[in-house]
């Protein structure tokens, strides 16, 4: 089976709803999809000591990663708001260390994911290079 563009906003709208975001109360899911069809999703992980925030798309690259899904990735969707009005205000885009978490994944896989970042009047479509050009990754330590 395989999923969709329509499936991995489902998967991350899903996701989001498994945040664990008692501090800020914004509510985010990832959900990465991979060529051979499988769909790792994340949620934000918050903690009281606020700084140790993880957020969804990175507990989606920690998941994909420890679970050996280290083939193409084709796309993320990435979805968020505050509990219950997720996806109803402007599309969330990816913070810069997710950009980079997402890199890294994208560089195992030979790829340049389509980023979907989803709001309520429209989805953006980035590719992960456009959100972070000119990118460090594993073949700078070559
Ligand atoms: N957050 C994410 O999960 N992903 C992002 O790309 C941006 C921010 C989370 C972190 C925190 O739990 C909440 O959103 C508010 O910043």
């Amino acid at each position: 089976m395989s999923w969709t563009r329509d499936s991995l906003i489902t998967a991350a709208r899903n996701a989001a709803s498994r945040a664990y975001a008692p501090y800020s109360n914004f509510h985010v899911g990832a959900a990465l999809g991979f060529a051979d069809g499988s769909v790792v999703t994340g949620a934000n992980v918050e903690n009281a000591s606020y700084g140790l925030t993880l957020c969804a798309e990175t507990v989606a690259v920690g998941k994909a990663l420890s679970e050996d899904w280290r083939g193409k990735i084709e796309a993320v969707a990435v979805i968020g708001g505050k509990a219950g009005s997720v996806g109803q205000g402007d599309p969330v885009t990816p913070c810069g260390r997710c950009r980079q978490m997402l890199n890294e994944v994208a560089a195992l896989g030979g790829s340049d994911p389509l980023v979907l970042c989803v709001g309520d009047q429209s989805v953006t479509e980035l590719l992960l290079s456009e959100l972070l050009p000119h990118a460090f990754g594993p073949a700078s330590l070559d």
